[in-house]
Formats: structure tokens, sequence, C-alpha cells
């Protein structure tokens, strides 16, 4: 368990392994304690740290603050230029640079600069050493996980009240982080649909969520072939979760979460390449994201009814798979063409969102692993938004900047939906070129969505190729922080 404090203590006395204190390059400008100061004067004056963002130094027991074996000058860059989203990634990237060495008892400096509030500027330290504060050990021989055991941010003298009342809020989202990057890393051997639909069923039961299952049955008369057919060629039958969260007074909305939740995505019959299939254990991302962030609204006690429902699948190569060439009908009565059996996410969406349009919700907002060309498009650090209500895109893009995990809205183009049409069916699974994948996965989607209010975004961001700032190489876990950001206001 790890012990958080914030004080309004200088930080001078820390006693402890590690004191990461964040400096604005230009010497003039440090608000920073006396003795303190002089050390990182001191190194700024005779080394080459200029303090330029996530430049990192590491001093062993500098003169004038006994009690801490090491300090950890990290750069936060102009002063002018300053960010909460800087100051929560250049502590992170301190605190796991901490983290790495095994070091257990950690104080954090929380910086001060005139251009920003400073509760909010505590939040964002707070933020950025517990997001950092991560180690997936569960498959080692020896697992013995690097993770702090106290954590002591200093104010220097400014109010803490604020940021230690958002310490719920902040616990929740951090929590719901790392539990979708212990959910993508766990190898598919381990997590399918049972076992998935298994955990929910039991997180559900531990912070009274509502819990619903459906199996190959119930998927069966209720229609979901489209999403069955992507499951056929798996020894491991699909689950359909539906999880409830509903606040103590009366909800102010009530918004339907969609996760696509293939568990492992080889391709099925129109096989993926080997490398291709690296990380397709964690195309279960967007399922990992919505359950985690339900269990966060009850953690936080979000005042807004929200629904989640998870489609969970394994898409594999057998002698029962869905073939090129197949023609589903979906749970809507659209019939489609199945040209490329890798295009699975949005046959498993298709009915999914078609279920949650009746479902007499304000918002639909879909999460998937849904394209590589989106990956191709943004990199690994953004994803995309899409949507039909572009008040709700505006206020979620706005959530992703105040939580610093970055969407970029692409447009619903329209006139590409010419190349989804089918000789034989309603629609077609695939264009049949690469151009705006991403898009014309998304306008795919849109015609099975019945409802005025509906946001997809394509997980491009969830997979980190590297370790970077307070992420760790493999799963981000982002995506919970900032649906939460939208479901507390
Ligand atoms: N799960 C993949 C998309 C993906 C790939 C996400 C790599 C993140 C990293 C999806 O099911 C898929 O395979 N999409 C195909 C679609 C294509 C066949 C139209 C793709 O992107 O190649
Ligand atoms: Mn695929
Ligand atoms: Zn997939």
């Amino acid at each position: 368990m790890l012990n958080i404090d914030i004080n309004s203590q200088s930080g001078k006395d820390f006693s402890g392994d590690v004191l990461i204190v964040p400096v604005f390059s230009g010497r003039e400008r440090h608000r920073l304690p006396l003795a303190i100061s002089k050390v990182a004067r001191q190194v700024m004056d005779e080394s080459d740290f200029k303090a330029d963002y996530l430049e990192i130094v590491p001093l062993h027991h500098p003169n004038g603050v006994k009690d801490c074996r090491w300090m950890v000058l990290v750069g936060l860059g102009e002063e002018e230029a300053v960010t909460h989203n800087k100051i929560r990634k250049a502590v992170g990237a301190a605190a796991r640079y901490g983290l790495k060495k095994g070091w257990k008892k950690v104080g954090v400096i929380s910086p001060s600069t005139s251009l920003l509030d400073h509760d909010e500027v505590q939040v964002a330290v707070l933020e950025g050493a517990l997001l950092a504060n991560y180690d997936f050990v569960a498959y080692k021989g020896k697992p013995e996980p690097k993770r702090f055991e106290v954590l002591e941010v200093f104010t220097n003298g400014d109010d803490t009240r604020k940021a230690r009342r958002r310490l719920p809020q902040i616990e929740a989202g951090v929590a719901a982080c790392h539990r979708v990057r212990d959910l993508a890393s766990t190898p598919a051997a381990d997590l399918y649909p049972e076992s998935f639909a298994d955990m929910a069923q039991k997180l559900a039961k531990q912070h009274k969520l509502g819990f619903e299952a459906m199996g190959p049955d119930e998927l069966t008369k209720g229609g979901f072939n489209s999403l069955m057919a992507v499951g056929q060629g798996s020894a491991r039958t699909p689950r359909v979760v539906k999880l409830e969260y509903k606040p103590k007074e009366k909800p102010k909305k009530h918004v339907v979460l969609v996760g696509k939740g293939v568990c492992f995505d080889s391709g099925g019959l129109s096989l993926k390449d080997p490398s291709g299939m690296e990380t397709m254990k964690g195309d279960m991302t967007g399922a990992a994201i919505v359950l985690a962030t339900l269990v966060a609204c009850a953690e936080a006690a979000v005042p807004v009814q929200v629904t989640g429902i998870l489609g969970l699948v394994e898409n594999m190569p057998s002698g029962n798979s869905c073939k090129p060439g197949d023609v589903l009908k979906s749970r809507s009565g659209k019939t489609i063409e199945v040209l490329n059996t890798d295009a699975e996410g949005r046959l498993v969406l298709a009915d999914l969102l078609h279920y949650a349009s009746g479902m007499g919700a304000d918002h639909i907002v879909d999460l998937a692993t849904l394209t590589g060309a989106c990956v191709i498009a943004l990199g690994d650090g953004v994803s995309a938004i899409y949507g039909t209500d572009q008040k709700l895109v505006e206020r979620l893009l706005d959530a992703g900047s105040t939580t610093g995990e970055h969407l970029w809205q692409l447009p619903l183009v329209e006139e590409y939906r010419e190349s989804l049409k089918s000789p034989v069916a309603d629609i077609k699974n695939i264009t049949g070129h690469r151009r705006g994948g991403s898009i014309t996965a998304a306008l795919f989607l849109k015609d099975f969505v019945q409802h005025e209010s509906w946001v997809h975004v394509d997980l491009s961001g969830c997979w980190s190729a590297a370790d970077r700032d307070y992420r760790p190489q493999g799963p981000t876990g982002e995506g919970p922080r900032w649906l939460l950001d939208w479901l507390m206001a």
C-alpha cells in the first residue's frame, strides 16, 4: 500500500530515498526553498544541466539537504511555456527513474509558478508520481514489483486543501489507468471472453455495479450474429457483459460506454503476419477501459448513470471460422459482406452499437483498437475521436487536454461511405484500399448507430512502443481518466 501525504512544508527536511525537484530553465526564476535552490543553482552553474523539459540529473547526498539519500532534478523547460501536462510528465519521468532504482520513499517539491493555479499544479504533481508508480510483474518467475511505499508532496507554504479534496478522484483515475495496463498486459492464454467476464463479475460485486452476461446461446437468440461470427473460429466462446453504475441521487444524465474486447486478434482466416500479432493480446483495451471506468465511477461517486458494454470475443482461424465472402445478418437487420476477417472490431461493434442505441441513453461513446491506420496517422501518443455530436466531441477533447491524454478529432467524411458499398449485401467490412482507413472504419460503425449523440474513439494511443514520462512501454492505460473528467462535471 502506498502512503500519500501532501503538506505545506518546504521539503528541505525530507528524509527518504529520493527528493524529486522540478526546475525551470533560466536561473533567476526559481522559487525553490533556499537549501534546495542552492543545490539546483550550483548544478546549473557548474554542469551542463539546463533544466530542459524532461532532462534528469541524479545527485547523491546533496549538500544542505542532509537526510535525503538522492535528489533528482528534473527539467520543466522555460517557465513561460509551462503547462500542467508538462509538470505531470516531468514529475512522472523522475518518478520512474526512482522506481527503476527500487527507491521506496519519495518526496516531490511542487513547483511554484505564478502562471498556473497552485492547486492544479499540486494535482498534476500527484498524478504524475502516481501514474508512474506501476510495474507489471505478474508473469516474472519472482514477482517482486517495484513500487513506492511513501509519497510526500511539499508545497512550501501553498494551501493544500483543494488538492487533498481531489485525492479520491485522482486515486480512482490512477487505479483505473493501472487496471487497464494490467488487463492489456495479461496474455490471451489467461484473459479470454469467459475469464474476462468472470473477472468483471467479481469487480461488479465488489463495487456494487449491476452485472449481466450473455453467452453464445443468448447472443444467438438476441441476433448478435455479426459479433458471433467473429468468435466462431475460436475454442473460446464469446460473451457480452453489461455493467451498470447508478449514482445515489437522481442521475444528471445517462451514458453508455461500449468497448471492443477482442481478447486476441490473430486476424482470423485473413491471418496477420507474426509481428502484427505481437501486441494483439491488447486488442481488448476498449473493453478494459470501459470496465475500469465503471469501477472508477463507483469509487469517485460520479453523478451520472453509466452503462458499460463489453464485447468479448477471440478472433482465430480454424475450420469453423468466418470466411471472406460470408454475408452476416447483423442485429440491426443490415447485412454485412465480410471480405477481410481481420476487420473484426467493426463487426463486434456493429451489433453492440445497435444494442446500445436501444437503451434510451443521452450519449453513446465507443472505444476500440479499431485500425492500424490510425496508429500510422497519429502515432502511439494520440487517439482519434469522431462523433455526430460536436458539443460532446469538444467536451471530450477538453477532458483529454485536462488529463494530458491526447485526443484529436478526425472527420466523418460522408463521401467515403461510397467505398463500403457491397454488390451483394448492405455494406462490406473493408474498402479494398488503404486510404483513410480509420475514417472508413468509423463510417462503417456509424451505419449501425441509431442515436443522435454518438462518439467513437480509435485507440491508437493505448500502446506505447517505448518507455516515456509516466508511461511504461506497453499499454498506457489511457482512457478512464478523460472519461472520468467528463463524467464528474
Ligand atoms: N486490432 C486491429 C487494429 C490494430 C492494429 C490496432 C495494430 C492497433 C495496432 C484491427 O482489428 C485490424 O486488424 N484492423 C485492420 C483493418 C483492415 C483489415 C481494414 C488493420 O488495421 O489492418
Ligand atoms: Mn483485426
Ligand atoms: Zn482487432
